[in-house]
């Protein structure tokens, strides 16, 4: 008979009818929000789990559902693993990486020129119909081309907004990782490796792209504003939690800071109230990767994945190998 595989969320009909020609499929494509207990319940019997990235995957979820033997993630980031106790129960983690970078960068490029150029707040003045007459300063905003970029987390998706910047607009690149890259790499991107502390102090333009992680955790708080110039705009497009939402609200608010545009949030879908109240944040709803091409792409490669795996013994992005070796 069939693996039976739980589908967490609504995807594509066309990924449900691949999946069915391999698995006993159970969906979801209404929908629900399920508690982890209603995810427990539904994965109990189940050898193989399609996520999105907002499914916990803990130890708890993995003691109850024995017959489990991957989890397919359909996202690049996957801090809704805990990756540790995964392998420890022998089941393989996959990711999408590669398939959202470009798309990714895209749309870290826009939220940065929105947030310089004050695109979403001069909006709302224009659609509460205060557009009333010209004036020199009106909506005045951070100048983007021969700016100052600098970039914390140059994995494959900063290093496409690294080549934007450099190629497209002129920027001079700066780039803060845990490990620099080989030197053709940077001289590719035109990026150049400085300390978290000089990025901070010299960007014009600080562009978040970094995977969350415990050491990730408030990459910035309160004490890396400070260093940042008042002119300075933050993009974060990584994770929530990267940045201390509280303390860049008030920073916004107190104009230690000129802008911000956030993908992601602390808590989300919820956000922080201070960060609604203030006028010069851009604020999506985690869209970053959000094309039909691309989400088709994630979605295809999670199948592949669980495909690749139960049906071939052989997944395309394992996170955890190890898994492999021993089953
Ligand atoms: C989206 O945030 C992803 O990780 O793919
Ligand atoms: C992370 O994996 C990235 O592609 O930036």
């Amino acid at each position: 008979s069939k693996p039976r595989i739980l589908v967490a969320r609504a995807v594509f009909p066309e990924t449900i009818a691949r999946l069915q020609q391999h698995f006993e499929v159970e969906t979801n494509q209404d929908d629900r929000g399920w508690t982890q207990d209603e995810l427990i319940a539904k994965l109990k019997d189940k050898q193989g789990a399609f996520t999105t990235g907002s499914e916990r995957i803990d130890d708890k979820v993995l003691a109850a559902c024995p017959d489990l033997k991957i989890c397919a993630n359909m996202a690049v980031g996957y801090n809704n693993f805990d990756v540790d106790a995964m392998t420890a129960r022998g089941v393989l983690a996959t990711n999408a990486p590669d398939v959202l970078t470009e798309t990714t960068a895209d749309f870290g490029f826009a939220l940065l020129m929105a947030t310089a150029r004050r695109i979403s707040e001069s909006e709302h003045f224009l659609r509460a119909g205060k557009w009333q007459k010209w004036s020199y300063d009106m909506f005045a905003g951070a100048e983007v081309h021969g700016s100052t970029m600098g970039i914390i987390g140059m994995g494959r998706i900063g290093q496409g907004i690294a080549r934007r910047g450099a190629l497209g607009f002129g920027m001079k690149v700066i780039y803060h990782n845990r490990s620099r890259l080989d030197p053709a790499l940077e001289a590719e991107c035109k990026a150049a490796y400085v300390s978290k502390e000089e990025l901070l102090k010299t960007a014009d333009h600080v562009v978040l792209v970094v995977p969350y992680s415990p050491a990730s955790h408030h990459t910035i708080g309160a004490a890396e504003l400070a260093l940042m110039k008042p002119s300075a705009t933050l993009v974060n497009i990584a994770r929530g939690g990267i940045v201390d939402d509280a303390a860049l609200a008030a920073a916004l608010r107190d104009r230690r800071i000129a802008a911000a545009g956030l993908d992601v949030f602390e808590g989300e879908p919820k956000v922080h109230p201070d960060l609604l109240t203030v006028p010069n944040v851009v604020l999506t709803p985690h869209i970053a990767s959000a094309t039909i091409p691309t989400r088709r792409a994630m979605a295809d490669l999670a199948a592949d994945n669980l495909i690749g795996f139960l049906v071939n013994g052989k997944p395309l992005t394992p996170l955890n190998p190890a898994v492999l070796g021993g089953k």
